[in-house]
Order: structure tokens, then sequence, then C-alpha cells
């Protein structure tokens, strides 16, 4: 068990009721969304976001706005990615959703190895931010989780 799974299991113990979080950031250049469209079309799209991150990009004005708006949502899953730890995961793109609520607040959908991997650490809620402008987009996710549910190794004593 690493130090910090240990600490999280006597926090969760000694207060069942508190929260750990799980942090993720990314910065994405709006150019490279511009250039990986231009050339290989909307395959490129439909590989990595749903149905619905489209629409939400596609409802406004002009491609700089549109490309914006897809490297924010592209910010996102890695932003997700590094929460959860998963570059090795083998998680699918659109397995991570950006979502719009009515009032344009972005919030986070997940699905297949990306939920099951939440489940997995326990997440509980999320909180998603993103900006973008002319040249880049960022996003910045967190996690909040209880305890990590227990993995073989935790009950092995010869792991450190
Ligand atoms: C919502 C707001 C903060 C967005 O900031 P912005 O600089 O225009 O744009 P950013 O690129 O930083 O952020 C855009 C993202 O903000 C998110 N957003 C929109 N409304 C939001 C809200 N109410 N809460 C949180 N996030 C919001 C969306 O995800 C949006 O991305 P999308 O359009 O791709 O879906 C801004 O439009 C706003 O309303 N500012 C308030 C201005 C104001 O009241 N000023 C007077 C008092 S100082």
């Amino acid at each position: 068990m690493t130090i910090a799974h240990e600490l999280a299991h006597q926090l969760a113990a000694a207060r069942p009721e508190a929260a750990c979080v799980r942090v993720g950031i990314d910065l994405c250049p709006v150019a490279s969304i511009a250039e990986s469209l231009a050339h290989f079309g909307e395959r490129f799209g439909q590989r990595l976001f749903t149905p619905q991150e489209l629409a939400d990009a596609h409802a406004v004005c002009g491609d700089a706005a549109l490309h914006q708006r897809l490297a924010a949502r592209f910010a996102a899953k890695e932003a997700v990615i590094k929460a959860l730890d998963l570059p090795e995961a083998g998680v699918g793109w659109r397995d991570i959703e950006l979502r719009r609520a009515a009032d344009g607040r972005p919030t986070l959908a997940l699905h297949g190895r990306a939920a099951e991997a939440a489940a997995r650490l326990g997440v509980r809620d999320w909180a998603v931010s993103i900006s973008h402008e002319a040249a880049h987009a960022c996003a910045v996710v967190v996690a909040l989780t209880g305890a990590p549910a227990p993995t073989p190794s935790d009950s092995d004593p010869t792991t450190p």
C-alpha cells in the first residue's frame, strides 16, 4: 500500500465523512485541434468527441470559436486522465464527456472504462472549469473521493 493510500484509509476510518480530492489540469494549443481537423477531417472529431460535445462546440459561430471549444473539451479529457491517473488504462476519449448546462456551466459525465476507474477510486463528485482564448484552452478538474477501494496489494504485507 502506498503512503497516500494508507493516509486515505486512515482518514476515512477516523472521519468517514471526510473527503479526499484528486486534481487534474491540462493546457491545449487551439492550433493543434485546428490542424488535426484540417488533416483528418470529421473522423478526427468523431473519434475524440461525443455527439453532444460536437453539438455544443458547433453551437458557436465560426471555425475559430469551434476550435477553441473543442480544444477546451480535449483539455478537460486530459485533465480527467491526470486526476484518475489513467495514462495507460486504455480509456476511450469519448468515455470522458464535457457537458454544458443550460446556464453555460461545464459538467463531466464519464462512461465505460473511465466510469469504472472513477468508481474504483471512490469518486463521488466532480468539479470542472474550462477557459479558452485564441491560442490556448485549459481545464482544471477536481474529483471528490472517499477512501479508495482496497487493491490486491493492500493485503500483501511485503508490498511497501
Ligand atoms: C462565464 C464567464 C465567466 C466565462 O468567462 P470568459 O472569459 O468569457 O470565457 P472563458 O473562455 O474563460 O470560459 C468559457 C467557459 O466558461 C464556462 N462557463 C460558462 N458559464 C459559466 C458559469 N456560469 N460558471 C462556470 N463556468 C461557466 C463554459 O464552460 C465556457 O466554455 P464553453 O463556452 O466552451 O462551454 C463570463 O462569460 C461571465 O459571465 N463573466 C461575468 C462578467 C461579469 O459579470 N462582469 C461584471 C462583474 S466583474
